[in-house]
């Protein structure tokens, strides 16, 4: 079948394809969008053009761009008093690279503002871009369905390490979760809840820095503690629900690290 002569069946083929999950198509060559990102940000610190621009090159943590992007941040989320003031700070924010690959809106949270319990999840995924809340498809589903039978929903403050899709659904970077880190870290500030639930490898290395994988972090108790030290949290890494969509057998240890959860959230808070 010619399937550029008939575009029935390339229609058809396409729909196949949606329905099988991919909303996301590639170049035959790699692009290297950490570099793009990278060229993008140099171009917006620079405002007067005389130079000619330099070759764009891969973004590492500590690199000038990235320092930039992450003082920024930081001014724009300190500035904040609160949770609306935040989100409207991330959507003005142009500094991480995600912004511009292809994302809808910037994704922030979902759940009250004084939430005991803050989940922490990797990164919105297509669903979450069309709706601007995080967890709103098949994993924040099954996430729903687990929080309600753990008795939690209503309880819970929901967000992620980087606030726009990344594209394709893959795993943010450590450059873009560190751009975004001074606004996760205001939110952390202002619900000030008694502790992180943290979704995923991506989520759990991130915030507890850490290189271990999911399955060697889960279930244990972690103390997160926020980059100027004024604030420490237990954190409890666990896996993430698209995984355990993926795999319904790792659904039991999801469970027990949640009942973990529960039973620290319930006790009584000992007095100062
Ligand atoms: N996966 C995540 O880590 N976060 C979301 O918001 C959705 C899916």
């Amino acid at each position: 079948m010619n399937l550029a002569l008939d575009p029935r069946a390339v229609e058809s083929l396409l729909a196949f394809w949606a329905d099988a999950g991919v909303d996301a198509s590639y170049a035959e060559a790699p692009i290297d969008r950490l570099a793009e990102g990278a060229a993008l940000l140099r171009a917006r610190s620079q405002p007067t053009p005389a130079a000619p621009a330099p070759r764009p090159t891969l973004v590492v943590a500590g690199s000038p761009d990235i320092t930039a992007a992450i003082a920024q941040a930081k001014a724009a989320a300190s500035a904040c008093n609160d949770l609306e003031a935040l989100a409207a700070a991330i959507a003005a924010f142009d500094g991480c690279a995600l912004k511009t690959q292809g994302a809808k809106q910037a994704v922030v949270s979902r759940g009250p503002g004084n939430a005991p319990l803050m989940i922490i999840g990797e990164g919105p995924g297509a669903d979450e871009d069309a709706q601007g809340a995080p967890f709103v498809g098949r994993a924040g589903q099954l996430l729903d369905r687990m929080l309600k039978a753990a008795s939690l929903t209503d309880r819970v403050f929901i967000t992620n390490t980087v606030f726009w899709r990344p594209p394709g659904n893959r795993t943010p970077t450590p450059q873009e979760q560190a751009v975004c880190a001074p606004f996760l870290e205001r939110a952390i500030a202002l619900v000030n809840p008694r502790m992180l639930m943290l979704v995923g490898g991506a989520s759990a290395k991130a915030m507890l820095k850490r290189e271990e994988g999911i399955l060697s972090l889960r279930g244990r108790w972690f103390e997160w503690t926020a980059s100027d030290g004024s604030n420490e949290l237990p954190a409890l890494p666990t896996l993430h629900p698209a995984f355990l969509l993926r795999q319904p057998a790792a659904k039991k240890k999801a469970w027990q690290d949640l009942l973990t959860l529960t039973e620290r959230l319930d006790r009584p808070e000992r007095p100062h």
